[in-house]
């Protein structure tokens, strides 16, 4: 009896051999066991409010934390003035805007006035020319002066006040509202384009709104024997300054 129960528990000082799991469950088991986690990296270090090296996970830490969460978020609030109700653009914005505006109106008064100290320089034809010599001249209208000199220089065999042969010089300028007509050679007229007025050869107006005739610059003969006309002196015939000596070149 006595070795019966020695046998059956551990000597003293002998530690009891843990129970013998049942061999059909054991490779089930160790495989169903989660596996161990990966170790996680230290956390990184994290400056606390008292200017201590801490980690997250300790309580300076997370009171750092919740410190520096606020302060990441505020520039873009701290981007108005406490003030600054304006709804679109921020005060700095609209100074911008004025700012812009104002210089641009300062520009562009500044050009204005250096724009007074280079005035207009017109550079009109001269009043007086020479057209050449008689003998370059031909019966009839010619338009070479017209667009330079604003003349039409006519030689006719017959004046209609000079009752003589010999050149006349009429201005271009419509006695209706001053447009510029046109010489039509095939019905011997001029044809004022704007509201139609109509001349004669002889300066005389026919048709249309115009109230008198074309008027008649000086034109003489120049010491060289060309024709000098002189559109300084205008010759009206409702006046009966078409028998002006000066109107007329006898030739
Ligand atoms: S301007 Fe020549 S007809 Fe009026």
């Amino acid at each position: 009896m006595a070795d019966e129960t020695k046998t059956d528990g551990p000597a003293a000082g002998e530690t009891p051999a843990a129970p013998a799991a049942p061999s059909h469950t054991a490779p089930a088991a160790a495989h169903a066991a989660p596996k161990p986690a990966a170790p996680r990296p230290p956390a990184a270090p994290l400056p606390d409010l008292a200017g201590k090296t801490t980690t997250a996970a300790s309580a300076g830490g997370a009171a750092a934390k919740a410190a520096t969460a606020p302060a990441a978020a505020k520039p873009a609030a701290s981007s108005r003035a406490a003030d600054d109700t304006s709804p679109l653009l921020t005060r700095r914005a609209w100074m911008g805007l004025a700012w812009g505006a104002f210089s641009a109106a300062s520009a562009a008064a500044l050009a204005a006035t250096g724009r007074f100290m280079f005035p207009n320089v017109l550079n009109e034809p001269p009043q007086q020319f020479k057209a050449g010599f008689p003998t370059e001249y031909g019966m009839g209208v010619d338009e070479r002066w017209k667009e330079k000199f604003g003349v039409w220089i006519v030689r006719t065999p017959d004046d209609i006040d000079q009752h003589a042969s010999g050149f006349y010089a009429l201005s271009v300028t419509c006695t209706h509202l001053g447009c510029t007509p046109n010489y039509l050679s095939a019905e011997a007229k001029f044809k004022c384009p704007c509201h139609g007025s109509g001349f004669r050869t002889t300066g005389v107006n026919f048709e249309g709104p115009a109230p008198r005739p074309l008027e008649r610059v000086r034109v003489v003969l120049a010491e060289d024997g060309q024709i000098l006309i002189d559109k300084s002196r205008h010759f009206q015939r409702e006046l009966g300054q078409w028998t002006d000596p000066e109107a007329f070149l006898k030739a």
